[in-house]
């Protein structure tokens, strides 16, 4: 059993030789449930290892409190935390086989030699050290970056610590072994049934691991939800615009009157280029009824754009400006009137010329609305 607590939890750097005072986490608040494998995810200087180092015991708390199972753990001090941390630089020991790395830090605590012979083994056995070579026996420096990374989740496993920490392990891994070693330490939550907390600034990485998300920015968190729950309802601009990938589609505008009592979402634009104009449903028209003459930023999906111009979806006109075809997919990058739009179709033969003009229909039955001066999001 292991529960994460963190309450009213700030790191302030004081001022320090002409340097202002640095707020690196501000008043975070969440719980990480037993078994649970959360990720923290935002762009690099949030704050994301700030939190897991204090978590860990390696960073001092400047306010609030951190508890394991109902104990406030801020004094213990990290040794004593039953807390295992896997970081970006795994730091094995050059001259020591892989078998004294994993097995080194049980040493250091007197566990006897058979049982740490038995999880060594277990650990290795779990994370493919054994087979189809046996690597307990070499050197850091005969293993590929990739089975390093596995000596170091290795280390941390052997410890069978209460919850896990994991600070970017995978950065420096090669496109193909990160993702072979997400779906590795995926499996391994599920093996393991253990409490994981997990720190990454790209937001497939959290897509794809997290039971639940927490995003940050500027050291305040800004959401705390499950990865679809983000994808399909997020609090605000900023979540919107980093999760996913490619990127939801922003356009600026206002909301005008249309005819039956409905709203009209009118692009901004100079001329003499011509706005994208979107009446909304009578439903959404409502919620938004005392957004009419009012500024607003709408966001839809690339897939909610379609190449097929439909008359029952508005046609979002524009320039084609670049065709990137992924295989099963292809990304259309086009250019209105003053808005970048991306549009992710399974249509792969579409015979589109670049520099062409493009008409798309545009699915707004789930777009979402944003205050431009508040950047939350509107109900709708
Ligand atoms: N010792 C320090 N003194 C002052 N500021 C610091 C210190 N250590 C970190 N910071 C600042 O605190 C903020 C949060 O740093 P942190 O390392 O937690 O970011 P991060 O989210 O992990 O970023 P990255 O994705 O780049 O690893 C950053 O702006 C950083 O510059
Ligand atoms: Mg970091």
């Amino acid at each position: 059993m292991a529960k994460v607590l963190i309450e009213n939890l700030y790191k302030i750097y004081p001022a320090e030789k002409g340097r202002p005072e640095k707020i690196a986490v501000d008043n975070a608040n969440f719980e990480i449930q037993d078994r649970e494998f959360m990720v923290l995810v935002g762009p690099s200087g949030c704050g994301k290892t700030t939190t897991l180092r204090m978590v860990a015991g390696l960073e001092e708390i400047t306010r609030g409190s951190i508890y394991l199972d109902g104990k406030k753990i801020n004094e213990v001090p990290p040794k004593d935390r039953d807390i295992a941390m896997v970081f970006q630089n795994y730091a094995l020991y050059p001259h020591m086989s892989v078998y004294r790395n994993m097995a080194f830090g049980l040493e250091l605590r007197g566990v006897p030699k058979d049982e740490i012979r038995r999880r060594v083994d277990s650990a290795a056995k779990i994370l493919g050290l054994l087979e189809p070579d046996n690597l307990l026996e070499r050197k850091p420096k005969a293993l590929s970056g990739g089975q390093r990374q596995r000596v170091a989740l290795g280390r941390a496993i052997v410890r069978k610590p209460k919850a896990f920490l994991f600070d970017e392990p995978l950065s420096n891994l090669d496109a193909k072994m990160r993702v072979e070693t997400r779906t590795e330490i995926s499996k391994l939550h599920r093996q393991l049934d253990s409490t994981m907390i997990y720190v990454t600034h790209d937001q497939t990485e959290a897509m794809t691991m997290a039971d639940r998300i927490v995003v940050m920015r500027y050291g305040k968190i800004q959401q705390i939800a499950a990865p679809l729950e983000l994808y399909h309802r997020p609090a605000n601009l900023f979540v919107a615009g980093f999760i996913g990938s490619p990127p939801m589609n922003l356009l600026q505008g206002t909301l005008g009157a249309a005819p039956n009592g409905t709203l009209e979402f009118v692009e901004k634009v100079t001329s003499p280029h011509l706005p994208f104009r979107g009446v909304l449903s009578t439903d959404t028209s409502r919620k938004l009824s005392s957004r009419q003459g009012k500024e607003v930023i709408l966001g839809f999906r690339p897939e909610q754009l379609h190449p097929n111009a439909t008359s029952s979806n508005p046609t979002l006109q524009g320039i084609l400006e670049v065709v990137e075809p992924m295989g099963a997919e292809t990304y259309l990058y086009l250019k209105t009137g003053a808005h970048s739009c991306i549009c992710r179709t399974t249509e792969t033969d579409l015979g589109l010329k670049e520099g062409s003009k493009i008409n798309l229909g545009v699915d707004l039955s789930r777009a979402a609305f944003f205050d431009p001066k508040t950047e939350e999001t509107i109900p709708t």
